[in-house]
């Protein structure tokens, strides 16, 4: 019998790719059992969706599994209500040896008057694993575009502050 579980490694040795190639894209309509007591829609209901979208992201450029290594700082610029629509865009910014990191941008759009307010964006970095957990190789990211460029040259300067500060 055929194994329901998703793989962990690719078949084929992981390529290199450009950050289009991996992007992901969510949205999710937010109902009541998102909303907090104030009745706008709970912190940690974005945080989730901010992670798997960045998840998504990373797996598609490991191809393997990866595991969130951390969170940059995360500012809520505005508060996102039941009803409104809230759409991920995760790209992957920088690639180290094994690590990634992912930029997400949130916004939350009102699906009926189409009026778009941007909530937060936030840096997340990921490990690409082995089935023990050990970290292993990421292929390289193609860069493209100017945008391409800038997003991996300050992805690689956040990466040194954030390993300065891990000392
Ligand atoms: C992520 C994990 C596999 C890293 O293991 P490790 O033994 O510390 O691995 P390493 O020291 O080789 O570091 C792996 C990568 O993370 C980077 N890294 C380590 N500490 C870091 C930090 N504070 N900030 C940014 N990157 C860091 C390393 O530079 C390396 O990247 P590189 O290969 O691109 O240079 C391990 O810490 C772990 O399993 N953590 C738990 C993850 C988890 O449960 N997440 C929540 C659920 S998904």
């Amino acid at each position: 019998m055929q194994s329901k579980r998703p793989s962990l490694r690719a078949q084929t040795p992981p390529h290199a790719k450009t950050p289009n190639q991996t992007r992901s894209r969510l949205s999710q309509l937010m109902m009541p059992e998102h909303a907090n007591m104030l009745g706008t829609v709970h912190g940690g209901v974005l945080m989730k969706l901010v992670d798997e979208a960045a998840a998504i992201c990373a797996m598609r450029h490991a191809q393997s599994t990866c595991v969130t290594l951390g969170v940059d700082s995360m500012t809520f610029r505005s508060a996102v209500n039941v009803g409104q629509v809230v759409q991920l865009d995760a790209r992957v910014t920088f690639v180290g040896r094994t690590s990634m990191e992912i930029g997400v941008h949130v916004v939350a759009e009102d699906p009926i008057q189409g009026a778009v307010t941007h909530t937060n964006s936030a840096f997340l970095v990921f490990v690409a694993v082995d089935p023990d957990g050990a970290p292993v190789e990421v292929p390289p990211l193609i860069l493209e575009s100017e945008e391409d460029k800038a997003y991996f040259a300050e992805g690689a300067a956040r990466q040194l502050a954030r390993k300065k500060r891990q000392q």
